[in-house]
């Protein structure tokens, strides 16, 4: 039988961060509701449940529950946080309230090392904590594992009915030996076969997203960021040619990017790709204006009438399909939910209306980058575009601050190609996430040949970064950031200084607008 755990969801932040641990294991898992019934987990046969952590007190009388026969059915059950209370509440222990609350980090104390839950694991180690609640007295048949110095009982288990729970959060990065321990549940205690891989992912994608376009027609938003290109392609191995990609030349993409995107598109992916070119529209749309949510406001909205208006001359173009992932998810709050709901709040294009006449296709929603380049690969997709940074749906109209115009888009499109051609060309270590060029409302003084100018100051920004979430700035050497400089001003008309952004996010952020 294939391996699935089930995991089953308090209002946990980490749920997903949890089903990518198991991933990781190369064990295949599924979110379900917290108040899934026994019988329709028990249809699909997981070896191992997950009951995660989440917002609320177990204590509180309308706090959500799980139905108790899933702790009797013999399936090895792992507690996580909230899940571990509603555990010990379910099966008569105790529960008390902290007098205050254990946030951040703790220090892990094994108490019982020959626990196979704990096998490998230090005998003090470094787990992250988060929790109000706590477990006072212990269910029949079982034992206290470890502790903290605020928490008595880290981790329990009873290890006939192989029922664990665990205080501190094993999914977090800041647990040492997090992943350690859900190996120890998941492949020694549950046995789950360990058979999940990309391409298994690849073929789960496709049956659930031909279920759901079946004989309609979806369209693809090409920006030629790794995202859309990996959805795209996932999408077109599902239904070919009922997909078709469009691709939006707003005028505010990067030197030479239309050109390249289109012939990678076209002629390496073999994808059915529409241009449309809407330069004049979008510049039209953002002249004079300087508010950055204003400009990603106008760009998310035309980019969408654009799609809207295309997807009418496709007849049954019913799904628009966007390459969200999950720190996108998380990070615009969006409700957690399925494939093809419709779209209310803000996407990775920027503002969207509150209206629109096609519903959404998220097929990465629930993958981060590093995982959406893994799957790439695994589609086949060219190293050229697996390994493309990041780049803003708004474009170059947010590292403009202040007004969009065709001579400040000159401007910053050439300083930023002599960014990424310098940065490219080093051997650096670590390479840094995302480097750009930003053009600020800013003119400064210089002298050149012997004349007074007075020309603009462009700032070059160069991060390193796991997820674009936090960022610090890079420690470029000091040869490279002088040759860039020099570069500049040399080659750039219009610039005579160059700054180097040394901020890191939090408290700026990764782009200036
Ligand atoms: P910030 O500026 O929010 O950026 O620190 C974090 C990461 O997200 C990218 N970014 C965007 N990506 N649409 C996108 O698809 C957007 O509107 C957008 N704004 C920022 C940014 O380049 C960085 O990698």
């Amino acid at each position: 039988m294939p391996g699935l755990v089930c995991i089953l969801d308090f209002g946990a932040q980490y749920s997903q961060l949890i089903a990518r641990r198991i991933r990781e294991l190369g064990i295949y898992s599924e979110i379900l509701p917290h108040d899934t019934p026994w019988s329709a987990l028990d249809r699909r046969k997981p070896q191992a449940i997950v009951l995660t952590g989440g917002p609320e007190s177990t204590l509180a009388p309308e706090a959500p529950d799980v139905d108790a026969a899933i702790l009797r059915s013999g399936v090895p059950v792992l507690g996580i946080c909230y899940g571990m209370q509603l555990l010990a509440r379910h099966l008569g222990g105790e529960l008390v309230k902290l007098d205050r609350a254990e946030y951040g980090p703790a220090v892990l104390h094994v108490d019982v090392p020959a626990s196979p839950l704990l096998a490998k694991v230090p005998s003090a180690s470094r787990v992250w904590m988060s929790h109000g609640d706590s477990v006072a007295s212990l269910p029949d048949g079982f034992a206290a594992l470890a502790s903290t110095e605020r928490c008595t009982v880290a981790a329990m288990g009873d290890a006939a009915r192989r029922l664990y729970g665990v205080q501190f959060h094993p999914e977090v990065a800041h647990t040492e030996h997090g992943r350690t321990i859900l190996a120890n549940f998941l492949r020694d205690i549950a046995e789950v076969p360990a058979d999940w891989e990309m391409g298994s992912f690849i073929e789960r994608s496709i049956d659930e997203i031909r279920a759901l376009i079946g004989t309609g027609r979806a369209i693809c938003a090409l920006s030629g960021g790794v995202d859309s290109a990996v959805a795209a392609t996932l999408v077109a191995r599902a239904v070919g040619e009922q997909l078709t990609c469009i691709f939006v030349d707003h005028g505010l993409l990067r030197k030479d990017e239309a050109e390249q995107v289109v012939a990678a598109f076209r002629d390496v992916l073999h994808l059915d790709v529409r241009v449309v070119d809407a330069r004049e529209r979008f510049l039209e749309a953002l002249a004079g204006v300087e508010d950055p949510e204003r400009k990603r406001i106008i760009i998310g909205h035309e980019f969408i009438r654009i799609f809207e208006e295309q997807a009418l001359a496709i007849s049954g173009a019913r799904f628009l399909v966007q390459g969200t992932l999950y720190p996108d998810v998380i990070e615009s709050k969006t409700p957690q939910s399925k494939v093809g709901h419709k779209i209310k709040s803000h996407h990775n294009v920027g503002g969207l209306p509150e209206q629109m006449n096609l519903a959404l296709l998220e097929p990465l929603r629930a993958l981060f980058k590093d995982e959406v380049r893994e799957l790439g690969r695994a589609l086949g997709l060219p190293e050229a575009i697996v390994r493309r940074q990041p780049f803003p749906g708004p474009g170059l109209a947010v590292r403009i601050v202040g007004d969009v115009t065709p001579e400040r888009l000159r401007i910053v499109r050439e300083a930023d190609a002599i960014v990424r051609d310098e940065i490219d060309a080093a051997s650096l270590d670590p390479h840094p996430w995302q480097y750009f060029a930003v053009l600020t409302p800013v003119r400064s003084v210089g002298v050149m040949g012997d004349g007074r100018t007075y020309a603009n100051l462009v700032a070059v920004r160069a991060i390193t970064s796991e997820d674009g979430m936090t960022a610090d700035w890079a420690r470029l050497p000091a040869d490279l950031l002088e040759r860039i400089s020099t570069r500049i001003v040399n080659e750039v008309s219009g610039v005579n200084r160059v700054a180097y952004d040394i901020t890191s996010k939090p408290p700026a952020t990764v782009e200036w607008e």
